[in-house]
C-alpha cells in the first residue's frame, strides 16, 4: 500500500541555509525536502511538502491533509511553543503526526522546553539536524505499516 505523507514546515524554516547555520545547518529546506521525497519514494510512499510562516495557513494545511494524507511530519518552528490553534488542528485531524525539530529543543532556552503539540502527536523527533526528518518519516511509515 502506498502512503501519502504531508511534510509541513512552519515559520522561518524557509530561511534554512542562511538562518543561524550553527544551530540549523547550512542546507536549504529545498535540499532537505528533495532528498526526503526520494527517500520516501524508495520506501513506497509519496510526499507533499509545504511551508508557511502563517499560523492560519498551517491550520488550513492540516485540515486539507485530512482528505488525502495518511500522516504528517510537522516541524511547527516557534509555534511549537505557543500555538493552541495548531494543537487543536492536530488533535482534530485524527491523523498520526510526528513533531519534528532539527535542533534538540530541550538543550536550548527554557521557553523551547515546552511543546503545546507533543501531547497530541504520535511521537517527537529532534536534535538530529536534517536526519530528524528522515527518522520522522521512518517512524511514521513503521506506524502505518
Ligand atoms: C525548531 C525549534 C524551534 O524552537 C524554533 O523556533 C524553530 C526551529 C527546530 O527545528 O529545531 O524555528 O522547530
Amino acid at each position: 500500500m502506498t502512503h501519502s505523507i504531508l511534510v509541513l514546515n512552519g515559520p522561518n524554516l524557509n530561511l534554512l541555509g542562511t538562518r543561524e547555520p550553527d544551530v540549523y545547518g547550512s542546507e536549504t529546506l529545498a535540499d532537505i525536502m528533495g532528498d526526503l521525497a526520494a527517500y520516501a519514494e524508495e520506501r513506497g510512499a509519496s510526499l507533499r511538502t509545504q511551508q508557511s510562516n502563517s499560523e492560519g495557513d498551517l491550520v488550513d494545511a492540516i485540515q486539507e491533509a485530512m482528505s488525502w494524507a495518511s500522516g504528517i511530519v510537522f516541524n511547527p518552528g516557534a509555534y511549537t511553543h505557543t500555538s493552541v490553534a495548531l494543537r487543536d488542528a492536530v488533535a482534530g485531524s485524527a491523523l498520526p503526526v510526528v513533531e519534528t525539530h532539527l535542533s534538540n529543543v530541550h538543550a536550548r532556552e527554557e521557553f523551547r522546553h515546552t511543546s503545546l503539540l507533543s501531547g497530541v502527536c504520535l511521537g517527537v523527533v529532534g536534535g538530529f539536524g536534517r536526519h530528524s526528518y528522515f527518522l520522522a518519516v521512518d517512524g511514521l511509515l513503521r506506524h502505518l505499516g
